[in-house]
């Protein structure tokens, strides 16, 4: 055990493995839809192994799949969609199963990329003894693992080397620390033909996030992007949707959950009640006129 926690697995400790339990780790280690079934989360009904919903799977074999010209992926979602989720079970997937690499998650905040990471610690703890990789260090921002892989969460990966890093939120990521990012680690880990980069995020007006994106569907650099629907989530309906514009507002459903290009025309009401046709960026536009 590590450090008097007998949920963890000390380097160096060795475990009797069964052949049952040898062959569940291989497939584990080639297929993260074998992994998922040990994978902890904490759902309405308490701890459970998570129960991948079809648009999580499809989100998921997006994110895997190997295209050599295109490495990396951009995927674009609405709020509340099981992202932060997805997140901790790649980086778990990645730091188990492979062999000295430097793996980030990256959020808009410290606190935010730490609770990611207290959700991974969770994870690792349920994980089967056999199946962990002996604890090198475990602290509220890293974890390092006995195969030389490092898992940290950070809110700015400034002069980092990095291998594999997860972007969450990345719209929600502050201007500054995004052109630090875009000029200076996109560039150093684009360039490294076996580094992977993961962005998720819903959408926020027509900022960094919607250029990436942009440049993406226009095939204009390595990322693919990735669209999951609002209504490709449970539970999620017209009627829902009605619900939500009352809540919040034709723009914000437009663009955080139906997560619109700024040429899509969505309907809105003016100061007069009438319905009117306008695209998302001239809505954009006038809220920057209106907010100053
Ligand atoms: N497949 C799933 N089944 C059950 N609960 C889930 C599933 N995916 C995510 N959750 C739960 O939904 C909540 C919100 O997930 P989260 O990943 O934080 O969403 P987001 O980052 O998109 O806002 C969390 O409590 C999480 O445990
Ligand atoms: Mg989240």
């Amino acid at each position: 055990m590590f450090m008097g926690d007998e949920n963890l697995r000390g380097a160096g400790e060795k475990i009797l493995m069964t052949p049952e339990q040898m062959e569940i780790l291989v497939k584990c280690s080639q297929d993260i839809f074998e992994f998922v079934k040990y994978f902890y989360i904490c759902t309405p009904k308490g701890f459970e192994p998570m129960p991948l919903r079809d648009y999580q799977e499809r989100m998921i074999r997006g994110l895997m799949c190997d295209i050599p010209e295109k490495p990396h992926r951009i995927v674009m979602v609405g709020r509340q969609a099981g992202k932060t989720t997805i997140a901790t079970l790649i980086l778990t997937w990645w730091a188990l199963f492979n062999k000295d690499k430097s793996i980030f998650m990256l959020a808009q905040v410290k606190g935010q990329a730490l609770e990611a990471l207290s959700r991974i610690r969770d994870a690792y703890q349920k994980l089967p003894m056999w199946m962990q990789q002996g604890v090198v260090k475990w602290s509220s921002d890293t974890i390092e693992l006995e195969n030389g892989c490092k898992l940290r969460a950070s809110a700015n990966v400034r002069g980092k080397t990095i291998d594999y890093l997860f972007i969450d939120e990345y719209a929600h990521i502050p201007n500054k620390e995004a052109e630090a990012f875009n000029s200076s680690t996109l560039p150093a880990l684009a360039s490294r033909p076996d580094a992977r980069m993961i962005i998720v995020s819903t959408p926020l007006g027509m900022n960094h996030f919607y250029d990436m994106w942009q440049k993406s569907i226009n095939n204009q650099n390595n990322i693919l992007p990735i669209k999951i629907q609002w209504y490709d989530i449970p539970g999620r309906d017209e009627a829902w949707k009605k619900q939500m514009i009352a809540l919040t507002s034709e723009k914000q459903f437009a663009q955080e959950f139906e997560c619109l290009d700024g040429d899509t025309e969505v309907e809105v009401c003016d100061d007069n009640g009438f319905e009117k046709k306008m695209s998302l960026k001239e809505l954009y536009e006038l809220e920057m006129i209106q907010n100053t």
